[in-house]
């Protein structure tokens, strides 16, 4: 690929940045931000760690959003970020129209891009990003399973003594308090974790993977998580820039998949150079389509809060 664009300079663009420049997926990364020379430092950081991590690729922010045209990929990290003891969605409203904004400079100077949405509520934001573009579905995604996906992973391995390497996980539905971890699907190597672990282990891990994004805000106090949502974006970005056809949860808009249309929220995708290739529907038994059903609900309530937002 030759040019990737971050809009958001924080922490999770910053990282994103820096892990896509290490890994050279690109010949040029573009920050775009509206706080003055922020943007602008983040790059520069970035560009002097070349030769110790050896990438010629180039790096540049700004806060014009022209450093946005011919973006072949634009992911979008800008936002409010919730405080502790706030919901994803507590910070809907200051962020959609802080998203219509970049979707409307992304559709004046990147209409050919794909747009990979880490902003949150990033069910809804990408709901709104796919409806406001009118794009195909296949270029306006979102990431959030594969990070939810790599906390259960590191809670298994952490539990078990298993290396995380061996562990696959699968974690669908909405990036919020109703995700659906599938503890079915999670495997070591294999073999099923039910072969390990106890039926309440399991459910604790669970619990602790719903709620994993809020205990590293609690945690670390003033921030949440950017380490691990980086590298997440980045698994995305590989899988697209090298045109895998990896299997990844990603946040979807749904056209009768699971039963479900005019909502975005996460399913298992095969995920490959023009974006989103396909769905996968798994045969979800009554449990795990309940939990299905209820994270189904819980999008469709922020949704619908979008009508009244201008
Ligand atoms: C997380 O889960 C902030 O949504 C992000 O850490």
């Amino acid at each position: 690929m030759k040019k990737i664009s971050i809009v958001g300079a924080g922490r999770v663009g910053e990282t994103t940045a820096q892990i896509l420049a290490e890994e050279e997926y690109c010949r040029e990364i573009a920050l775009f931000d509206v706080r003055e020379d922020v943007p602008d430092g983040v790059a520069l950081d970035i560009l002097q760690a070349a030769p110790f991590f050896k990438f010629d690729c180039l790096v540049r922010g700004g806060n014009d959003p022209e450093i946005l045209r011919d973006s072949e990929l634009v992911i979008i990290t800008a936002g409010f970020p919730r405080k502790p003891g706030m919901s994803r969605a507590d910070v809907l409203e200051s962020n959609v129209r802080i998203i219509d904004e970049v979707t409307d400079h992304i559709l004046a100077f990147a209409p050919e891009a794909m747009i990979l949405m880490v902003s949150n509520p990033v069910d809804t934001l990408t709901y709104r990003a796919a409806r406001r573009t009118g794009w195909p579905r296949g270029r306006v995604f979102g990431q959030a399973g594969v990070l939810d996906a790599s906390r259960m992973a590191a809670f298994i391995a952490q539990e078990t003594g298993f290396s995380a390497l061996d562990i696959t996980t699968m974690v669908l539905g909405g990036h919020g308090d109703t995700m659906v971890p599938v503890p079915r699907f999670c495997t070591i190597n294999g073999i099923p974790i039910s072969h390990f672990l106890s039926e309440e282990r399991i459910e604790a891990i669970n619990e602790r993977t719903r709620t994993g994004g809020a205990e590293i805000l609690a945690l670390r106090k003033n921030s949440s998580a950017y380490d691990a949502p980086g590298a997440a974006v980045a698994t995305m970005v590989d899988a697209i820039v090298n045109d895998r056809g990896r299997l990844l949860p990603c946040v979807a808009l749904l056209d009768g998949e699971y039963g479900e249309t005019d909502i975005a929220m996460g399913v298992p995708c095969v995920l490959g150079e023009q974006g989103i290739k396909s769905i996968v529907e798994l045969d979800l038994n009554a449990r795990e389509r309940a939990d299905f059903d209820q994270s189904v609900v819980a999008v469709r309530a922020e949704i619908e809060r979008l009508t009244d937002i201008h």
